[in-house]
């Protein structure tokens, strides 16, 4: 039988169940999962929620390789708009207990949807991006990397190739990085907690991997303010801001 615990009114009050706790405070291997949620309390927009990124935008205008053949500087524009609104905002507390979480564990490994290297900033070591990251750029054409500012009278920019630089994250219809997906199914298989935080679970293959460890019988938890596609599958689902709850697990483990 799943669990759902309400939403966390006072910092007094710890919403984890008796079951996660000791069994995280045991774990060898730990892998957590992280979608738009954990940035939104820094005040980057998700994507699915009534106010986020696709209320506004359509991704077939906007995120996918056909889009930017179309129309490379409306892309490209709406990217720079994009990467202004990151480069005014922190990590969030939720951010700097995944930081610390790492800490705990021998084996620990955050994989994140998001491309705004905020969990780098905070400080959180072994992360996979599975999206790629708005801080970089890449040749349409050759691949080849770029940094984030390149001077250049056209836009979009252009590689020495001649063809178009692009910012280095993965549209609607692209493979993921090279390597990244196959390690991140590796490490969903073989954990045994893995934590489901900030994510709609609607865009696979990330949404496919709690699901695999829970195949594989991890014990899966989720973090976020509303149900998604995978709670019922979840031991536990812990109904609140990342911000929040996941400062209140960290200390959860700190021996009293
Ligand atoms: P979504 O926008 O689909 O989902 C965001 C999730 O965060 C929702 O389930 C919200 O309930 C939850 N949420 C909102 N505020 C939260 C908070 N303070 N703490 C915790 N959770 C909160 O974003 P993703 O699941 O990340 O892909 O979307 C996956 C992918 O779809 C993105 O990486 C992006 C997007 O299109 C690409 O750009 C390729």
């Amino acid at each position: 039988m799943n669990s759902i615990f309400s939403p966390v009114h006072t910092t007094q009050t710890r919403p984890f169940s008796e079951r996660l706790i000791p069994r995280l405070k045991k774990a060898q291997s730990v892998v957590v999962l992280t979608g738009a949620g954990v940035s939104a309390e820094s005040g980057i927009s998700t994507f699915r929620d009534p106010d986020g990124l696709w209320a506004d935008f359509k991704p077939e205008d906007l995120a996918t390789p056909e889009a930017f053949r179309r129309n490379p500087k409306r892309v490209w524009e709406w990217y720079a708009w994009r990467r202004e609104k990151i480069k005014t905002v922190r990590p969030n507390p939720g951010h700097f207990a995944l930081a610390e979480l790492e800490m705990f564990f021998p084996k620990f490994t955050l994989i994140t949807q998001n491309v705004d290297g905020l969990h780098l900033l905070a400080g959180s070591k072994n992360v996979l991006e599975l999206h790629g990251n708005i801080h970089r750029n890449k040749c349409f054409t050759c691949q080849n990397i770029y940094p984030e500012e390149v001077e250049s009278k056209e836009i979009p920019p252009r590689c020495n190739c001649g063809g178009w630089l692009r910012p280095d994250l993965v549209w609607f219809g692209e493979m993921l990085p090279a390597g990244v997906l196959e390690k991140s199914y590796d490490l969903a298989r073989d954990c045994e907690i893995f934590f489901s935080v900030g994510t709609s679970a609607l865009v696979h293959p990330a949404a496919s991997l709690p699901i695999c460890a829970k195949e594989r019988s991890a014990f899966l938890v989720e973090i976020n303010p509303n149900q998604t596609e995978i709670s019922h599958l979840a031991d536990q689902v812990i109904l609140g801001k990342s911000g929040e709850i996941l400062p209140q697990l960290v200390s959860s483990l700190v021996p009293s």
